[in-house]
């Protein structure tokens, strides 16, 4: 059982552990099938669950734990080396509501229920340009279907990049897929809609910022 697996390793790792605030797929430390539903046995509570996808080292959702400590929130990435720089960090700091997850993001629904999830933020992706790699981008139909899976009806995406046709094709996607954009601004250090970043700029961002780049942001969601 999930929560008998989680008790007993906290009482194996040390509090600095960095396995404490860690999930990786395919290891034998848990079973990482069984998460799915299981986020508010795993945080200790039943707050909102915030999830950031190609999270990096997860400067952007470690910012946001810190801002909104009523919230849950997860980190998703592929590498791991960038994941655990992220969690030391984390459990440095004491952040109690943020977990770490290393997998590939087309598997996202192994890890979470449908309808558990109340925001997914998406911060400077991979930008895909080839045709080829269309697919891979973060906002084709096909993850799309997925975060609509897990996001509980009407609730947000957010996307953030300095990618202009990341950005357009990201914003066609999304229509041909039936979600609405609730907000969009082309020059977010011009809009009030820097607000929704609470003042966090990841290092991608601000190298982009320093390059005179524009950052393109979007605020969608499928009714
Ligand atoms: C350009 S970095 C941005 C990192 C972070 N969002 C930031 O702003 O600092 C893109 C990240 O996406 C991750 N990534 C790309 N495609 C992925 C996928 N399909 N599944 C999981 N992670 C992915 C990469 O490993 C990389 O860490």
């Amino acid at each position: 059982m999930w929560h008998t697996n989680l008790t007993t390793k906290k009482h194996r790792f040390s509090e600095n552990s960095v396995f404490l605030r860690f999930f990786e797929e395919g290891e034998e430390r848990f079973d990482t099938q069984q998460l799915a539903g299981q986020w508010p046995t795993i945080f200790g509570n039943q707050n909102s669950l915030v999830l950031e996808l190609a999270a990096g080292r997860a400067e952007y959702s470690r910012g946001l734990a810190k801002t909104f400590p009523d919230k849950n929130f997860v980190a998703v990435d592929i590498k791991g080396h960038r994941l655990r720089y992220g969690v030391r960090d984390a459990i440095e700091n004491k952040l109690q509501n943020i977990w770490f997850l290393r997998t590939i993001i087309h598997h996202l629904d192994h890890y979470f229920a449908e309808n558990e999830v109340e925001e997914i933020r998406i911060v400077h992706p991979d930008p895909r340009p080839k045709g080829r790699d269309e697919r891979r981008r973060l906002t084709h139909g096909r993850f799309l279907a997925m975060y609509e899976r897990v996001l509980k009806p009407g609730w947000l995406l957010r996307l953030k990049t300095d990618d202009v046709d990341l950005f357009d094709y990201s914003l066609g996607s999304l229509a041909e897929h039936g979600w609405t954009i609730i907000d969009q601004t082309r020059d977010l250090y011009q809009s009030p809609l820097l607000a929704d970043h609470h003042g966090i700029r990841t290092h991608y961002e601000q190298r982009f910022v320093e390059q005179g780049r524009t950052i393109h942001y979007l605020v969608a969601k499928k009714l």
